[in-house]
């Protein structure tokens, strides 16, 4: 029989966790999956059918019609829902927003669960999220927690939106980003939290390549051979 290797990393908004998760599964040469971009596809999917997220019926009736896969293409990764290539635009703020209600309501989470398990089944993986060491895989092999002080998580996502050509104001970031906080620290389903068991990486004064070092640390500690 094979055994699989889970890897969960979870914690706030720009705290590193995708680009960490990224360096590392191609490092081990795992899976990658990028949970908030689910979340994300949801709430694009809704907003541009104009489907109230308060209709049950209509809901429910989405959630069937929706179909999330992801590949890698020239060595990016890119999210297609329902075939289309949705990349680019889960990443626009009112979705990033809106991403954050829809993961509040409990038939989202329960399929954006399924989907992931789907996923994930069978594979090497690591995933990153909110909910990935508490709920979607709360047997992972590995669990890490990333935090970062809110300036610093304002100022790096700013650096990247600007770097991306976007125009973007660092104090309306820092805003959105503790709203974001608050909205999925504070809902009632799969809250952000820390796991029990979840190793706790403080990223504000560590450089990606030391974020990376320190998991892979960690892990090799004890799969050596996989490395
Ligand atoms: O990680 P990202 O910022 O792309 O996530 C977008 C939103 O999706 C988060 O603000 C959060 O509300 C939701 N999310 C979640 N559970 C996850 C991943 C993301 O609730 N596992």
């Amino acid at each position: 029989m094979s055994v699989t290797m889970i890897i969960a990393i979870d914690g706030p908004a720009a705290s590193g966790k995708s680009t960490t998760a990224k360096i590392i599964a191609d490092r081990l040469d795992l899976l990658y999956l990028d949970t908030g971009a689910m979340y994300r596809a949801v709430a694009l999917y809704l907003s541009a059918k104009g489907i109230d997220s308060a209709d049950e019926n209509a809901l429910r009736s989405a959630l069937e019609d929706i179909d999330i896969y992801f590949q890698q293409i020239d060595g990016s990764y890119h999210i297609f829902l329902n075939a289309v290539d949705v990349s680019s635009d889960i990443r626009v703020p009112h979705i990033t927003k809106m991403s954050s209600e829809v993961a509040c309501i409990r038939e989202v989470r329960e399929r954006m669960v399924e989907m992931q398990r789907e996923i994930a089944g069978g594979h090497d993986v690591i995933l990153d999220g909110r909910d990935i060491g508490t709920v979607v895989f709360p047997n992972a092999d590995y669990k890490f927690y990333l935090t970062a002080s809110l300036d610093s998580r304002a100022l790096r996502r700013f650096k990247e939106q600007h770097e991306k050509g976007i125009d973007c104001d660092l104090s309306e970031i820092r805003v959105q980003l503790a709203w974001r906080d608050e909205n999925d620290s504070q809902r009632a389903f799969a809250p952000l939290k820390k796991a029990d068991d979840a190793i706790e990486i403080d990223t504000t004064h560590l450089s990606i390549d030391q974020q990376v070092e320190g998991i892979l640390q960690v892990i090799t500690a004890t799969t050596g051979e996989r490395q």
